[in-house]
Order: C-alpha cells, then sequence, then structure tokens
C-alpha cells in the first residue's frame, strides 16, 4: 500500500536531484538558467557565452568569453577518421542515429582525461559541444553528395554551423538567430534526455556515454521531432481558410495539436514567443509570410477551441521553429539533430553538477507479477 502510494508512472513529479542549472515556472511561463532570464539570455548573450554560464555557474567577463570562444571554436573542425565515418554511414539513416555512434566514436580521437568530478577536462576541450553541430553539417552536406566544408573561425556557434551546411556565408539576421535558437534550446531542466544523461554519469561513466545515451533518448517523438511533425501539418492543411476545418476535425478525432501544450507550461511557452519574433523577422527578410500565417491560424483557432473546453494549450517551443529552421535551408529530417546541438550544453552541465555530488541513481519499481509459486520441469509443463 506504501509502495503504491508512492508510485508515479514515468516519474512524473518525482524530485530526482537538487539542481542550480534550470528554473521553470510552468504557470507565469518564465524559464531562468542559473537565476537569469531566457528573455534576457536571448536578448544579450550568444550560444558560447551561454555555454560557459551552463558550465561554470555564472557569466564570463570579456577575457574570459573571448578565451572560452576561441576553444570551443578550435574544437569544431572534424579529423578525417570522423569524416570518414560519416561518408561510410547509410545515406537514409536517420541523422540522430549517426549523431549518437559519432559521440562514442570521438572519445577515442581526443586525448580527454576522464575524471569523474565537476572538473573533468570536458569542460576545457569542449570538444563534443564544438563538434556536434559540424557533424550535423557534414552529414546532411554528404547526403546531398557535398564536400565538407571546413570551420570558419571568425563566426558565432550558429552562424559557421549555417556556413557548413550550406557552404556559404549566412547573412547577419540568419546567423544570429540560428544562434538564439541553440541558445533558446541549451538547458531545461530535467526533461527526459537530461535525466538520462545524469543516470549514466551517475555509475561514473564518461562524459561521452552519458551525452551518447541523451542523443537516443532525444530522438524519441515525444521529446525531440515535435517542429518537423509541425511542419507537416503545416504542408498538410497549405492554406490559412482550411485551418478551421481542419483543427476542428483533427480535435474531433481526438489528435494532439502539434507543438501546442506543454507537461509543465500552462501558458506560452516563452522560448515560443522569442523565436515567433525570429520567424516574424526571417519571413519578412525573405518575402515568405506562408508558414507563419497558417502558423498563426492555428495557434488562434486551436487555443480558442481548447480554451472552450476548459483545457490550457498554448505554442510550446516547437510550434513556430520548423518554420524558422525551413526559412534557413535546413531540411526537416535535420530539426532534432539542431535540438541536439543546442541541448549538448545542458547535458554537459548536467553531467558535471551530478558528479559534484553523486548518488548512483537506483529507483525500485512496483511489482505486479505472480507470488511466488513451485517450479515446473519441463518434461511437466
Ligand atoms: N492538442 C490537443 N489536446 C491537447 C494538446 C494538444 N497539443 N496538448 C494537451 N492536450 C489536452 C490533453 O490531452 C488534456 O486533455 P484531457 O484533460 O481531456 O486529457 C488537456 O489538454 C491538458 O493537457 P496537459 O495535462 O496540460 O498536457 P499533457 O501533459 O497531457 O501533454 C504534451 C503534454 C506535450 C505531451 C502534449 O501537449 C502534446 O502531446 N503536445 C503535442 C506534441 C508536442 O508539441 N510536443 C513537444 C512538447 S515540448
Amino acid at each position: 500500500m506504501e509502495e503504491k502510494m508512492a508510485f508515479a508512472k514515468g516519474l512524473e513529479g518525482v524530485i530526482a536531484a537538487e539542481s542550480k542549472i534550470c528554473k521553470i515556472d510552468g504557470l507565469n511561463g518564465k524559464l531562468y538558467y542559473r537565476g537569469y532570464s531566457i528573455e534576457d539570455l536571448a536578448e544579450h548573450c550568444t550560444f558560447e557565452e551561454v555555454t560557459y554560464l551552463l558550465l561554470y555557474e555564472r557569466l564570463p567577463t570579456t577575457s574570459e568569453l573571448a578565451e572560452f570562444s576561441l576553444k570551443m571554436r578550435w574544437s569544431r573542425d572534424l579529423a578525417p577518421p570522423i569524416l570518414g565515418m560519416i561518408k561510410a554511414f547509410p545515406k537514409k539513416a536517420h541523422p540522430m542515429e549517426l549523431l549518437q555512434s559519432v559521440i562514442s566514436y570521438l572519445s577515442g580521437y581526443v586525448a580527454h582525461r576522464i575524471e569523474h568530478s565537476a572538473f573533468c577536462n570536458c569542460r576545457d576541450t569542449l570538444h563534443q559541444v564544438g563538434q556536434l553541430a559540424s557533424v550535423v553539417a557534414a552529414y546532411a552536406r554528404t547526403r546531398e553528395g557535398n564536400d565538407y566544408v571546413p570551420p570558419r573561425m571568425d563566426l558565432s556557434h550558429g552562424a559557421n554551423f549555417l556556413y557548413m551546411l550550406r557552404g556559404k556565408e549566412p547573412t547577419a539576421l540568419e546567423g544570429e538567430i540560428m544562434d538564439k535558437c541553440l541558445l533558446l534550446h541549451a538547458e531545461h531542466g530535467f526533461n527526459a534526455s537530461t535525466f538520462t544523461a545524469r543516470v549514466v554519469a551517475s555509475t561514473l561513466s564518461t562524459c561521452y556515454c552519458s551525452i551518447s545515451s541523451a542523443i537516443g533518448s532525444l530522438y524519441g517523438s515525444l521529446h525531440g521531432g515535435a517542429n518537423e511533425r509541425v511542419m507537416e501539418m503545416v504542408h498538410r492543411i497549405g492554406d490559412k481558410k482550411r485551418v478551421e476545418e481542419s483543427i476542428a476535425r483533427a480535435l474531433e478525432q481526438n489528435e494532439k495539436i502539434m507543438g501546442m501544450g506543454h507537461r509543465v507550461y500552462k501558458i506560452k511557452d516563452p522560448r515560443a514567443t522569442i523565436i515567433e519574433r525570429y520567424l516574424v523577422q526571417l519571413s519578412e527578410q525573405k518575402g515568405d509570410v506562408h508558414d507563419y500565417e497558417i502558423l498563426k491560424e492555428i495557434e488562434k483557432v486551436a487555443q480558442k477551441r481548447m480554451e472552450a473546453l476548459g483545457k490550457a494549450v498554448y505554442p510550446n517551443v516547437d510550434f513556430f521553429s520548423g518554420a524558422v529552421y525551413r526559412l534557413l535551408g535546413i531540411p526537416s529530417v535535420f530539426f532534432t539533430p539542431i535540438f541536439a546541438i543546442g541541448r549538448v550544453s545542458g547535458w554537459l552541465a548536467h553531467i558535471l553538477e551530478q558528479r559534484s555530488d553523486n548518488r548512483l541513481y537506483r529507483p525500485k519499481s512496483l511489482y505486479v507479477g505472480p507470488e511466488p509459486h513451485e517450479f515446473i520441469p519441463a518434461h511437466q509443463r
């Protein structure tokens, strides 16, 4: 009976650890990384600066940031064996499968000291944070039969990713928006992939094993990947005049509207508000407001219908991001890998935090199987 009371399916709402990294106020739609609001960080910081904040627990000074950025940029280029692996990987595989394999492979190509402490030299080499974006860009090009584009040292993490992906320097606005999108995905508390990373780290395994496991967890459609399905919905609907009828039909059939609703936020996700602004800017710059108009109509219609049913369902981080990525020329199969490129900083911060006060995760299950009974030899069964 006591065990039954403590049971929470999916560990929903169970406090599994103390953490100083991320605060989410779901009722008021607020998100903070180490006490700084996501709005302030998106307004004033780069992805590199936020990575420093996550890993070092405070914002860097100007000189610290310059040194840190340099280190991260030195970590971008891919070694020939990694490029060989990317070229040999099946072109039709999902990039998340490649990412998971590459991380394990990477650990053999860097002189890293495995330290089971908060001061592991992953924080110094920044190898995984630097390389993930390059791996995704290189695989995207390989699939199209294009050559690897070596990284540039003068571009931000986001702008360099677009440069390596497209082989041409992005506009200032495109580069900035890409960088901010990575920043907005960098951290989000004890979600499934972050929890996975911490569970693996708690066994005293390496950062590489922890991050590769987290990537496996993010691959699942209940976690990463909703923005890809938002864009499928937008293309299926095709015209804003068809939104009302299409959403009504979907809700009647108890279908979920992709990119809406959240386990924690009971109001519009603050990241969705920021990404919507980027979508408006980009749509205007490119003179292509087609997806944005459909998305706004979906938001309006779905919200009205859900409110009438007394349900709090508002856009989440995935609602507008797919449309931004499409305008940046990124194929939809790479939307979830982009999530990983940003989230790797948060995963690393959590791995280090886990190690700073480690306790092996070992929950119990509630046994509901048969009571002990007599063994029956094979010839009598
Ligand atoms: N479309 C239609 N109905 C939705 C909905 C959506 N996107 N999101 C939630 N609801 C419904 C729920 O089914 C529930 O209905 P019920 O009371 O009749 O059972 C009600 O609204 C309240 O849901 P809530 O408890 O707030 O959310 P949840 O924890 O059940 O679901 C998600 C959270 C994320 C799983 C859900 O919103 C979802 O599947 N969204 C679409 C996928 C997506 O965008 N995922 C990315 C998340 S970042």
